[in-house]
């Protein structure tokens, strides 16, 4: 005060929020996101149906896929949701664990700051408390060697589970597992895989169980004209990034014509364009050409006349992965291709079946697609999605060469081992180091919970499991009882374990810490004090 009169500091629409207020909001956004994934969590979680703003329509039980399609505002929640991407970005799985995790953390922060403890005391108790843990898992990890397809299956398989995939799963993982093993390079002794050489293509209108391995690229498209031939075998492929025909710009249109003579003239011009832009491929010996853009009625009867197989208006993105498995370059003018140009494979075809262009046999043999079939776009979606996490999980457990065991037998460990060294450090960072520890809690019980289970009863089997020294018991979520979750093959990456305890301890710490928001109003969550209801 100076004067009598106040010292504004803030701009009248940043809205404050302090102390207590501030994070009992952080506590309770963090436990609704909880919320909103955790019956997904496990073989036997629910899916969720999402109607986006424009209708659209998805249905999954992935944990990044309903993060991303809702839309929330809280400044924390926000937070925990980015746990969720990054969960994704790094492992590609264990985004729900993520999650799930985070809620429980702050749920338990929500006690210790009942009791009194400072947050500082509780983030520093998190921290610890996540060394130890990353520890204690590192220990738990078991090793996989990248040829060991049976085990890489399993793990496969695991991130796959309840995923609408069940009638394909097994056939669907040694799919993943060998698309991901003909990609990947031992360099140096260390395994390195390019996630994007494994193409994922879906196609409409067959059965699920028609999923195909293709060691080469699928387009698809059908050929252009009924004339060219169906199959060229010693492909040498042309790829070409704009159309393949006369656009208004290129006839300067100022000719005046009257004459019938004008006329026959003016299309002879025309068409002998044409014939040029089609020389201009087959002048270089190409037998095969993937135009980015169209291509012109003239332009396609000459190519088909001289034997080459076209696909017009094909993706971006497809031209470009083509472009690498054959080893062409992508020309922008039909005029500057030039044979250095062409890509080489040994057969492109156009298939019987389905309308799709496979190029086999390409120059490079990293070239992998794995081409779903479904009757629905729902359906085909929840496939790729559920491929995209098993492509994942196989290749970080084939980079890092690690795996531990699932079912909540990892979680179990930590939060008896955790209890244990709570106890040795002592003062008040112990009861943070015990919450931080009761929180592991949440993912056997919400297995148990999710599978129909009393999650009470299910948790005290475990810990007496383990208390036996049975490392490897969880919960069997078919038949509730606790079984050795190695006997069971239900394994998941080492990488995936980490990076949700690290994400999800990392940033409780970060938020527990918060105890003053200053938010400007357009950014305001609804049911912040001053918000607009609704
Ligand atoms: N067959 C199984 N039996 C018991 N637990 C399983 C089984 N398959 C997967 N799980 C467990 O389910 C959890 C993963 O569930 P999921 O819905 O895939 O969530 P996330 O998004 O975290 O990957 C892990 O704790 C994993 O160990
Ligand atoms: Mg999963």
């Amino acid at each position: 005060m100076l004067a009598g009169q106040p010292i504004i500091i803030l701009k009248a629409n940043v809205e404050r929020n302090y102390g207590k207020e501030a994070q009992r909001s952080n506590i309770t956004a963090a436990k609704a996101i909880a919320g909103a994934v955790r019956t997904t969590l496990g073989p036997r979680g629910m899916d969720k149906m999402l109607v986006g703003s424009t209708g659209d329509i998805v249905i999954t039980n992935d944990g990044a896929t309903i993060l991303q399609e809702i839309s929330v505002q809280h400044p924390g929640a926000k937070m925990v949701i980015e746990v969720a991407k990054t969960q994704d970005n790094e492992v590609g799985d264990g985004t729900t664990t993520a999650v799930v995790l985070v809620g429980a953390l702050m749920e338990q922060a929500e006690n210790l700051l009942e009791w009194g403890i400072h947050p500082t005391v509780i983030s520093a108790g998190y921290r610890l408390g996540m060394e130890k843990s990353l520890e204690i898992v590192d220990g738990l990890a078991l090793k996989v060697e990248s040829t060991d397809k049976k085990t890489l299956g399993k793990i496969c398989d695991t991130a796959i589970t309840g995923k609408s995939v069940e009638a394909v799963k097994s056939k669907l993982c040694g799919i993943i597992v060998n698309a991901v093993s003909a990609v990947a390079e031992k360099v140096g002794g260390k395994i390195t895989i390019d996630e994007d050489d494994v193409m994922v293509k879906k196609k409409r209108g067959h059965a699920m169980d028609d999923i195909e391995l293709i060691h080469g690229v699928v387009i698809d498209k059908k050929r252009v004209h009924e004339g060219m031939p169906r199959k060229v075998t010693k492909a040498k492929i042309a790829l070409i990034g704009t159309p393949l025909e006369i656009t208004k710009t290129q006839v300067k249109a100022k000719i005046k014509i009257s004459t019938a003579e004008q006329v026959a003239a003016f299309n002879e011009q025309e068409s002998e364009a044409l014939k040029k832009l089609a020389d201009y491929v087959i002048g270089t010996g190409a037998n095969v050409l993937l135009c980015q853009k169209g291509i012109a009625d003239p332009v396609q009867f000459h190519l088909a006349k001289a034997g080459v197989l076209a696909v017009e208006d094909v993706p971006e993105k497809d031209m470009q992965y083509a472009a690498k498995a054959v080893s062409a370059n992508i020309v922008q003018k039909a005029e500057n291709l030039a044979a250095k140009d062409l890509g080489g494979a040994e057969t492109v075809e156009e298939d019987n079946d389905i309308d799709i262009v496979r190029i086999g046999g390409c120059k490079n043999p990293k070239a992998i697609t794995i081409l779903l079939r479904g009757s629905t776009d729902y359906l085909l979606d929840e496939l790729e999605r559920a491929v995209n996490d098993g492509k994942r999980v196989v290749m970080d457990a084939m980079e890092d060469g690690t795996f531990v065991v699932g079912g909540g037998a990892v979680e179990t460990e930590l939060l008896m081992k955790i209890k244990d060294y709570a106890a040795s450090v002592g003062g008040r960072i112990q009861l943070a180091l015990e919450a931080y520890a009761a929180a592991f809690e949440t993912i056997p019980r919400t297995l148990a919970e999710n599978s129909g289970y009393n999650p009470i009863d299910k948790l005290v089997d475990l810990k007496n499991a383990h208390a036996k020294g049975e490392k490897n018991a969880g919960l069997n979520v078919y038949t509730g009882d606790i079984i050795d979750m190695y006997a069971e093959g239900v394994f998941e990456p080492l990488r995936s374990k980490r990076q949700s305890i690290q994400s999800a301890s990392e940033t409780a710490a970060m938020l527990i810490r918060v105890d003053d928001m200053m938010i400007t109003q357009q950014n305001k969550p609804a049911g912040m004090p001053g918000a607009p209801m609704g």
